[in-house]
């Protein structure tokens, strides 16, 4: 949805188009990425891994690692970008982030929030870039509120700034290739920079230049970058309540301060953003593209994962439903510990586990198979984890317990010695008897 003059709080029209919902489908967000689907991305990477087969996951995000340096992915610098076609520095007068139409969505918001920025940070020491999507409360005309989770790279490197007593340099990107804020998103492994991600992505590299005020690379086509710093010393700031992708609002809690020190965007420039809230919204399809493109890393190190999907209800982190080919006693215990390992999926409160021929993306179907193959004392494990700092119901944030439930058939290494009973399922005779004489009715009928 492109609101071409959105209109602010006090009647004033802003300067800035607003585009919301430009993920919003499975067909956009393939779009998006400059694909028919998703999964012809996927693929690709399943091709990349599939070179030398990994022993580990380690080596499978290796292997990705050198796959996108080989395609040509890699960043490069370029003199000028479009970025910087208008620049407004700190301290020279304008009205700073007050200029942006930044949305405040829900009633009880604390106040405005940038929700669909690529935040881009440095490790001090590898000089390594990380692009994370961060959402920022505005704070003033001239600061904001980074909202980097505990467990995120951004809040990584955070902590080593802090800890060398050094300013941090940040830099925020809005809208350019669309491809751009999507791999700020995904869940790629510390040390696989995003915008490579995303030249990958779009087969063409992604372009670069210096910051105005701010030792730091900026994407060239963006259509505004937030340039600024975070203090060392600065005490950390109020940041929400915030409605969020949750459902329910996440309350207020300390985040480091970001001091603007320039603004600089196209001319035409759109700003982009999204309404998070009850499941499904925009970002559940970014999150299933994830899922879809970083598919074959997975299967590469679990051969018995058959697939899975993170149903919208689940917002992500909440239910991971998994189908697998058993082989032998326990391996759908084995999958679930191999996936709590991988990365983001530690946040994952609940998996299910069900056999190869159950369709993961119908939770009717994979209900049916949790309720008729669980006898919940000896099917369940719990284990005890870091948890998604959104999530409400832990006892204390950040940290949980976490449950896996096989709703596979069991064998009788599994401690089931009743022989497991058939299916009820149509014979093809009659299926297919069934097919001619529906068919002859839709004939009469015509
Ligand atoms: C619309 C949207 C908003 C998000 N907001 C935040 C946020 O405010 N804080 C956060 O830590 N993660 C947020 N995330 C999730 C991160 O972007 C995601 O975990 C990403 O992989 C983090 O990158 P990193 O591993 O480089 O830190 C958001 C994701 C989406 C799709």
């Amino acid at each position: 949805m492109l609101f071409e003059k959105p209109v602010g709080p006090n009647g004033e029209e802003s300067g800035f188009p607003v585009l919301i919902n430009g993920y919003g489908s499975a067909r956009r967000m393939a779009l998006a990425l400059g694909k028919e689907n998703v999964e012809e991305i996927g693929n690709e990477v399943g091709a990349l891994v599939k070179a030398k087969p990994p022993a580990g996951l380690g080596e499978a995000w290796d292997l990705l690692k050198k796959g996108l340096e080989l395609r040509h992915a890699r960043p490069v610098s370029v003199g000028r970008g479009a970025c910087q076609e208008v620049v407004k520095k700190a301290g020279e007068g304008g009205g700073g982030l007050g200029e942006i139409p930044v949305l405040k969505t829900w009633p009880k918001d604390g106040g405005p929030f940038l929700t669909l920025p690529q935040v881009i940070t440095e490790d001090p020491e590898t000089k390594e870039r990380n692009v994370g999507m961060y959402r920022m409360q505005v704070l003033g005309p001239w600061e904001a509120a980074l909202h980097w989770q505990l467990h995120k790279v951004g809040a990584r490197h955070g902590k080593k700034y802090r800890e060398m007593g050094r300013p941090m340099p940040v830099a925020v990107a809005l809208g350019g290739d669309p491809a751009n804020a999507f791999a700020a998103t995904a869940p790629l492994p510390d040390g696989i920079d995003e915008y490579m991600f995303a030249g990958f992505l779009r087969r063409k590299s992604v372009s670069f230049v210096p910051a105005v005020s701010q030792p730091i690379q900026v994407p060239a086509d963006a259509d505004f970058v937030i340039e600024g710093t975070v203090d060392p010393a600065g005490e950390p700031v109020d940041e929400g309540p915030f409605g969020d992708h949750t459902g329910f609002y996440t309350p207020v809690d300390k985040y480091p301060r970001f001091r603007v020190t320039a603004i600089t965007h196209r001319k035409g420039a759109i700003y982009p953003a999204t309404v998070v809230g009850k499941p499904p919204m925009e970002d559940f399809w970014l999150g299933s593209a994830s899922v879809r493109i970083l598919m074959p890393v997975l299967k590469m190190n679990f051969p018995e994962l058959v697939d899975l999907a993170l149903p919208a209800e689940g917002i992500f982190h909440n239910l991971v439903f998994v189908s697998l080919k058993k082989q032998y006693p326990y391996q759908a215990f084995k999958l679930m510990h191999g996936l709590w390992g991988a990365g983001q999926m530690m946040f994952t409160k609940m998996i299910v586990a069900v056999d190869e021929q159950v369709n993961v993306h119908d939770t009717s179907e994979v209900l049916f198979y949790l309720g008729a193959n669980v006898d919940p004392e000896r099917d369940m494990i719990f284990i005890k984890g870091p948890s998604d700092s959104l999530d409400h119901a832990t006892s204390v944030p950040n940290v949980g317990s976490h449950v896996g439930i096989d709703a596979t058939r069991k064998l009788p290494g599994e401690g089931y010695a009743r022989g497991w009973p058939e299916e009820c399922r149509t014979s093809p005779e009659a299926a297919a008897r069934a097919q001619t004489l529906l068919a002859a009715a839709r004939g009469n009928r015509r």
